[in-house]
């Protein structure tokens, strides 16, 4: 069971007695955010796979479809997806509309006020605590760009493979060291049904597709904009994938003779080892027998012990200063 961000616990404190159904809350950052009493007449914009306790949620890519008086945006890690929102925001709701922004110290909402400050009038500061700062500003009428995916191209040994990704989407821009180091030692004998969990743009399932292509290739994440963003990366490699929105396994009813990641250890700006944790597990009901497990992780992560916990046999078939690579067998 999740618990409440502390940006939830400052919005509770401050605005229960105002929320209605005028009120908009987007991308909360954890399932229990939103699931005290005074948030149940209101809206939630989700941009990843949770439940939500409140009226009507939608998720992205769809919209809402109605004009709020309030928005109020749980700050995101990423600084360009922040802006990113706000522009999504800009492209349904009228000027004026009041927006609300809140998030903690240490995730930088006490420069935020500069970084909206094109898309924003009249901000200011509403409350302090629980180590977060909530403000308010008014959509102004300045022209926010339409969405698109930046593309890329990333090497690795001399095999290419293009990437399609949105703001805050892992390996957006420049791919991950990790992801790099795990691409770099693919086993050769790659066949049969992979899945990529948690694959952000979506660069493992399809680099493994692209110079794999007997394989049968699943993609899974809790994010919607890595979803989009892996769907894209598939389309413009003109390859052939299923991606699939889910929280962990959740969603996943295949088995699989290979699973590749690069798994997450952060919910909002948070470390939380539970969702690798829930992963690892729940990977032995989903592998073949004799299928395999890959995954790259910071070599300060616990991993070898929570990988030798439930499988027998554990590898480490490549490591760097900074990384491990880790084969598990599921026999
Ligand atoms: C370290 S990134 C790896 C992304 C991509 N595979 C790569 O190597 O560039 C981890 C990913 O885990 C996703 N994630 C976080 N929590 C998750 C969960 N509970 N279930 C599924 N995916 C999750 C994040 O959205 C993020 O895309």
């Amino acid at each position: 069971m999740q618990t409440q961000s502390l940006a939830s616990q400052l919005l509770k404190k401050t605005l229960s007695d105002y929320i209605d159904e005028s009120f908009l809350f987007v991308d909360p950052i954890t399932n229990a955010d939103l699931s005290d009493h005074c948030f149940s007449n209101s809206d939630t914009w989700l941009f990843k796979e949770m439940s939500c306790n409140g009226n009507q949620a939608y998720l992205w890519p769809t919209k809402p479809n109605k004009h709020y008086k309030n928005v109020v945006l749980f700050l995101p890690k990423s600084k360009e997806k922040a802006i990113w929102l706000v522009e999504q925001l800009k492209s349904f709701l009228p000027t004026k509309t009041i927006i609300y922004f809140v998030g903690e110290n240490k995730g930088g909402i006490k420069s935020s006020a500069k970084l909206f400050a094109n898309h924003l009038d009249k901000i200011t500061k509403v409350a302090s605590g629980k180590h977060c700062v909530l403000l308010r500003g008014e959509l102004n009428d300045t022209q926010a760009q339409p969405y698109h995916f930046v593309e890329s191209n990333y090497d690795v040994k001399g095999k290419t493979v293009k990437v399609a990704s949105l703001p805050g989407v892992f390996s957006h821009k420049e791919l991950d060291h990790g992801t790099q180091l795990l691409l770099e030692n693919l086993p050769a004998n790659i066949s049969g049904k992979v899945l990529d969990f948690a694959c952000g743009c979506g660069v493992i399932g399809s680099f493994i597709k692209k110079y794999h292509p007997a394989c049968e290739i699943d993609l899974c994440d809790i994010d919607s904009l890595a979803v989009e963003s892996s769907k894209q990366t598939l389309k413009i490699n003109e390859l052939v994938g299923s991606v699939v929105i889910s929280d962990g396994l959740m969603k996943i009813s295949s088995n699989y003779q290979w699973i590749f990641s690069n798994p997450p250890f952060h919910t909002g700006i948070k470390i939380d080892y539970h969702i690798s944790e829930r992963f690892i597990k729940d990977c032995k009901s989903v592998l073949t027998s004799n299928g395999r497990l890959y995954i790259v992780a910071n070599r300060f992560l616990k991993y070898a012990q929570i990988l030798q916990d439930h499988f027998n046999k554990v590898d480490v078939v490549a490591e760097d200063n900074k990384f491990k690579v880790y084969c598990a067998y599921n026999r």
